[in-house]
């Protein structure tokens, strides 16, 4: 009699799913979700109060420990943890509140990812208007085994009703077998340099909502991000502002790779997002700009372009990259370093000024009408020559001759002087060898940086 109990309570126990830290794949994971609520005492309820090591059935020592999105009246809220590696996902544990607010946590749907955007996507679980149960204390998880098709790298948890919170995730863990390594990761985006030169780009990874980028007005409304070489880039999240749900939301944006440091629009640009408008009325909006596939280039500009004044405003607080160096396909692209000898005008040497890595003003040199700007580079096989100039108005073109070191003749390309204001323009898929560039304006334009790409000879 008493070994039939036995064996009943171990088989009990077989049946009792228990979450445990225990190969739990996610605790200090990357997270993000689809905007930060963000309540007056409580401070930003962040996606990562889901995975942190503080596990509290809400308030504790004054801080609210749960992870909770504002409500989009018009979206489906998501939350989303990247897992790095692709996983078969076995099950997944869910920690609610412990108070009358556990309801938040009901029409949802528990996703395997390989991108964390809509798309290919395995569904683990489906959670209707029955919330999932309060919890008791803080070993109360509730868990979903997830059947054996549930293959992904990132897990998401969305939303299936639109005016809802995802929130009540007191904790979250996940637990599967690896299948396999996945090559784009989140980028420690701290090295990289960044136009404009003194934006602290620490401070978008930092966990603070302060806005790090911001720019209203109707000239260059653009960020751009120098990697330092080429890399490989699959997709970005960036977390918008408290103005997010209103006229000045985070709308008419175009993120753009490039092999070149260009920040006019221009034919041929490969994008992340094309006019990417978002419909979402929600402070702290989080925009997931990903791609199917990935895009090689250096430089990565966000810009906004907008034909409404009231919407000309671009801000953002927070700013994730997925990417990877791939050291094996980059192509023989090498930086100005290696190729720009000295610049002059009208005779004087303003080689540190137009090489300094500074694309705005004040490090500017006067580029008068009908004067001559000389470059003089080491003799190589170039493909794009770059100029940041400031330009008085839109009307008139820079003339840029390239003296081909072969025969001595002079090839004359003419940059596109559409623009108004401070723009990096660049006259591309240049295929000449050359020791010499000549710029010549027609409008007293500013030059403020010369880039030249190419091969070395
Ligand atoms: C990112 O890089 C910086 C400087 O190299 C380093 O101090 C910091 O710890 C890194 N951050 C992470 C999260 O690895
Ligand atoms: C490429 O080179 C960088 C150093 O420049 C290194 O950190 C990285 O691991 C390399 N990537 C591969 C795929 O070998
Ligand atoms: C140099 O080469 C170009 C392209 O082949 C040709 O058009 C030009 O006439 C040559 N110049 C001289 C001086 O031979
Ligand atoms: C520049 O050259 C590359 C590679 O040869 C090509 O894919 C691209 O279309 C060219 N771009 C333009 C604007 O001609
Ligand atoms: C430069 O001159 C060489 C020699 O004449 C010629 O073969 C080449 O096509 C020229 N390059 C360009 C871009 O015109």
């Amino acid at each position: 009699m008493a070994a039939i109990f036995l064996i009943l309570i171990n088989l009990l126990e077989l049946f009792v799913i228990r979450s445990t830290e225990v190969g739990n794949l996610v605790r200090n994971a990357p997270s993000f979700q689809s905007s930060i609520n963000s309540p007056p005492n409580k401070g930003p309820l962040w996606p990562y109060k889901a995975v942190d090591d503080i596990i509290a059935l809400g308030n504790l020592n004054g801080q609210f420990e749960c992870a909770y999105t504002g409500q989009d009246s018009l979206n489906y809220g998501w939350w989303i943890v990247d897992l790095k590696n692709t996983y078969d996902i076995t099950r997944i544990c869910l920690l609610n509140r412990g108070d009358s607010y556990y309801t938040d946590l009901k029409n949802f749907k528990i996703i395997a990812t390989n991108r964390p955007v809509s798309g290919d996507e395995n569904i683990c679980s489906t959670i209707g208007g029955q919330s999932v149960d309060k919890a008791l204390d803080i070993n109360d998880y509730k868990c979903f085994t997830c059947p054996s098709s549930t293959v992904g790298s990132f897990v998401e948890i969305r939303k299936t009703k639109v005016d809802e919170f995802v929130g009540s995730l007191c904790d979250v863990r996940i637990y599967g077998q690896l299948i396999g390594p996945r090559a784009s990761q989140l980028l420690n985006i701290t090295q990289f340099k960044t136009f404009p030169h003194d934006l602290d780009i620490g401070k978008l990874n930092d966990f603070n909502l302060q806005s790090i980028w911001l720019k209203t007005g109707s000239l260059y409304r653009y960020f751009r991000i120098d990697f330092g070489k080429q890399i490989k880039i699959n997709g970005v999240f960036i977390v918008g502002s408290a103005t997010d749900y209103s006229n000045r939301k985070f709308t008419n944006v175009y993120v753009s790779i490039s092999s070149v440091p260009e920040t006019i629009f221009s034919t041929g640009d490969i994008y992340l997002a094309n006019n990417y408008r978002s419909t979402a009325y929600v402070a702290y909006e989080t925009h997931r700009l990903f791609v199917n596939g990935i895009i090689t280039g250096r430089y990565l500009v966000i810009s906004q372009n907008s034909p409404a004044t009231s919407t000309y405003h671009l801000e953002i607080t927070e700013l994730s990259i997925y990417g990877y160096y791939d050291n094996i396909s980059l192509g023989g692209r090498i930086g100005k370093e290696l190729l720009v000898e000295s610049i002059k005008v009208d005779g004087n040497d303003v080689t540190s000024q137009l090489t300094n890595g500074i694309y705005e003003e004040p490090t500017s040199v006067e580029l008068k009408t009908n004067a001559y700007l000389e470059i003089t580079i080491t003799t190589a096989l170039i493909d794009s020559f770059c100029m940041n100039a400031v330009h008085p108005s839109t009307t008139k073109d820079l003339t840029v001759e390239v003296v081909n070191a072969s025969n001595g003749t002079i090839e004359i390309y003419m940059l596109n002087g559409g623009f108004k204001g401070l723009e990096c323009v660049c006259v591309k898929n240049l295929s000449i060898i050359t020791n010499l560039i000549k710029v010549s304006g027609k409008d007293d334009e500013s030059i403020t940086e010369i880039d030249v790409f190419g091969k070395c000879k």
